[in-house]
């Protein structure tokens, strides 16, 4: 199967060495002339979208930057969905648990089809593309939160709240990248359409996480532990994230499994240390 990959960044380039028959493209999502034309030159039988403004240092860049943010969020996977459309070419699109903020109104976590709630400019535009991708024949929308990964890096949740002096002190779903790619050629092959939460079973305390590195990495890491709604009141970020639980049901009826957070969590772990030098 040839799948062409947008987006060159953390999890496209990731997804692109792992994904049997991928091929990684650079064009841009929100022109559709290009689009046509990579997808005219490939020919793939699917195409994955992991392009997008996430925000650089982090998704505050997204309040300050609506035109871009919205243009690569929302017009770029519509863009992407309707040449898709009009070849029959199967398309998963990569999307945001972050369109969830707080406790889920039913027990066990939010559920696929559970209506958003996102604040965040760029949660919104995450939810924006859901709302209509949804609804589409011949598409799937994988919904990822905080990627840990066992490579050190910016995008890394791990890198992230190790390198933080101050770190909420909240509870969540979160992916483990190696996991993530475990699951998603098996989205692909069968053509899994509507929305599926990629997330790992199992729920993370960000303490919990900062414990594991205290005793695999680096035993003297020190920080402060903070109330969530600290992070805007001190300062910290100009706006508060989302901490949430999701429900990864329809992943599990397909019989696509991640592993317990706790198991994968130490697994990343250990080899995170290792690529630290420890
Ligand atoms: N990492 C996370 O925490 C996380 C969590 C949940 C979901 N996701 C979703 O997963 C997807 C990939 O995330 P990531 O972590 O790999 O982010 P990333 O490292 O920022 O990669 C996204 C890539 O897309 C590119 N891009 C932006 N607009 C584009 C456009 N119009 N056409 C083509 N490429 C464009 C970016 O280039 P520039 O840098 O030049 O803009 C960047 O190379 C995103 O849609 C994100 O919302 C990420």
């Amino acid at each position: 199967m040839k799948v062409l990959v947008f987006g060159r960044g953390f999890l496209g380039e990731r997804i692109a060495r792992t994904l049997p028959g991928a091929t990684l493209h650079a064009a841009d999502i929100a022109d559709e002339a290009a689009v046509r034309a990579a997808l005219d030159e490939h020919a793939p039988d699917a195409v994955v979208n992991a392009a997008g403004k996430t925000g650089r240092p982090n998704v505050d860049w997204c309040e300050t930057h609506q035109t871009e943010t919205f243009r690569s969020n929302v017009e770029g996977p519509l863009v992407l969905a309707r040449v898709c459309q009009d070849r029959e070419t199967y398309l998963l699109h990569l999307a945001s648990g972050c369109v969830f903020y707080g406790a889920s109104p039913a027990p066990g976590g939010w559920r696929e089809d559970d209506f958003g709630n996102p604040t965040s400019f760029y949660s919104r535009t995450k939810y924006a593309a859901d709302l209509v991708l949804s609804r589409l024949p011949g598409v799937g929308i994988a919904r990822l939160r905080m990627p840990v990964d066992s490579a050190p890096g910016p995008r890394n949740l791990i890198t992230k709240l190790a390198g933080y002096k101050q770190v909420i002190d909240v509870v969540n779903s979160v992916t483990v990248v190696d996991d993530l790619v475990q699951v998603l050629p098996g989205l692909v092959e069968r053509r899994a359409e509507g929305i599926y939460h990629v997330t790992n079973p199992g729920t993370l305390k960000h303490r919990d996480l900062l414990a594991l590195y205290r005793e695999l990495v680096d035993p003297a890491h020190d920080v402060e532990l903070i109330a969530d709604e600290d992070l805007v009141a001190r300062g910290l970020a100009l706006k508060g994230r989302s901490n949430c639980i999701l429900s990864s049901a329809r992943l599990d009826a397909l019989g696509l499994t991640m592993r317990p957070i706790d198991v994968a969590l130490r697994d990343v772990m250990t080899k995170y240390a290792r690529a630290v030098g420890r």
